[in-house]
């Protein structure tokens, strides 16, 4: 007989009155509540509605230097000194590596970037929301991109100089939470403006951030194809004590910069997808990364493909996660011996993934030279897809489908 006291009855019954610390932060509603109240105009367009001008909501805006608030404000620009990147992300939230992309690999990058994202697009496997067309797990879509989440210098010129302000910012052992690309095409909705960094909310670290974004940015930007709402200052709580985290915001701006520059932010800076309103599509890249004792937005474990684990560097399977130690990932005990180092066989989630391989099949690149000889049977995403996907209908697949070419 279990005693009355755990029954689902009992516990209702003193559920209104029962000691309860927690409730009220935990119910918060923050930083949301906040933002949205002390500035309703960041509120977002409903899908299918028609995007309101002239009226101040949050995405009808321009860069800073067209700004009516900002374009007499110190906002950081691209630069190349590393004492200068530090303190504009310290004060602004966000900072701008000068042609952290040479030309060379910036058009490298975009090609292989606007390819696959064509081909996914023609196969209606490709993820596609009001704001954006995303193309995820590409670490398994080009050597460029295992470059860009190891900072190779043979991918991105300004890599030990990322690295560095990472750590700097994070302290070292981070790890990728994702690297994906996100591609503002022609009629795209602007996307909510949110912190990258969420998923702890209504927790607001105020001391540092746990996460940062590398922005890799793979043609010019600005207000007319898109370039990206930012808030700049927005990362601090400016918040009355007592009346929520964060009080009257100024407006975004749109990111000005040229093809090649890397914007690195806060994750707690306020932004979000803009409008693109050219004929061509916007891309760039974005890679965060986090604290390694946070939760990975790519479930790399899942997703890197066997061809790219079996040449994966030790540098690698830490930054994706592949490392167990005494705190985390253990597989029926094996890691706790860990010592969380970087390498250390006593941990390397590797050696369990390889045992499960086999039924999977990963999609990897793809281009629209070949994409009529692909059999899209063959990918285990897809069968998914086809089960669970309940918003890949017939009219989402044509709006897919008619974007666009790239040009
Ligand atoms: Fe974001």
């Amino acid at each position: 007989m279990i005693p009355n006291e755990f029954t689902p009855e009992a516990l209702s019954a003193v559920q209104t009155d029962a000691f309860r610390p927690y409730q009220s932060f935990l119910q918060s509603g923050e930083p949301y509540l906040s933002i949205f109240i002390n500035n309703p105009w960041l509120l977002p367009p409903k899908d299918g509605d028609a995007l309101d001008w002239g009226k101040g909501w949050y995405y009808d805006t321009t860069v800073a230097r067209k700004h009516e608030y900002w374009r007499d404000i110190d906002l950081p620009t691209p630069t190349k000194d590393l004492q200068q990147l530090g303190r504009d992300l310290h004060e602004w939230g966000f900072c701008l590596i000068e042609d952290g992309l040479s030309a060379e690999q910036c058009s490298r990058i975009r090609e292989r970037v606007a390819d696959q994202a064509a081909a996914e697009r023609a196969l209606g496997i490709g993820y596609l929301v009001s704001s954006q067309q995303h193309v995820w797990s590409l670490v398994n879509k080009g050597a460029d991109f295992v470059g860009l989440l190891q900072h190779d210098p043979d991918s991105v010129q300004a890599g030990p100089m990322i690295e560095r302000i990472l750590d700097e910012t994070l302290g070292t052992g981070w790890n990728h939470f994702s690297l994906l690309a996100n591609i503002s095409y022609p009629g795209c909705y602007p996307q909510p403006m949110h912190q990258d960094q969420t998923w702890v909310a209504p927790i607001h670290t105020h001391e540092a951030p746990i996460l940062v974004n590398s922005m890799y940015i793979l043609q010019d930007v600005d207000e007319r194809n898109g370039g990206t709402l930012l808030v700049p200052g927005s990362h601090r709580a400016n918040g009355e004590p007592g009346k929520g985290l964060y009080g009257a915001l100024p407006r975004p701006i749109n990111l000005e910069a040229p093809a090649g520059t890397v914007l690195m932010f806060d994750g707690r800076l306020l932004h979000g997808g803009a409008v693109n309103h050219t004929d061509d599509h916007r891309y760039v890249l974005t890679n965060s990364v986090v604290k390694p004792w946070a939760r990975q937005q790519e479930s790399f474990l899942l997703g890197v493909s066997p061809e790219v684990l079996a040449e994966a560097t030790d540098k690698l399977l830490w930054r994706l996660g592949l490392q167990s130690m005494i705190t985390a990932n253990l597989v029926e005990g094996y890691g706790y011996r860990g010592t969380a180092q970087s390498g250390d066989a006593n941990g390397s989630l590797a050696a369990v993934r390889r045992r499960f391989d086999g039924a999977y099949r990963h999609v990897g690149e793809l281009s629209m030279a070949t994409v009529h000889e692909v059999d899209v049977e063959q990918f285990s995403l897809v069968q998914i897809q086809r089960e669970q996907e309940t918003f890949r209908t017939e009219e989402h697949l044509r709006h897919m489908r008619e974007l666009p070419a790239p040009t």
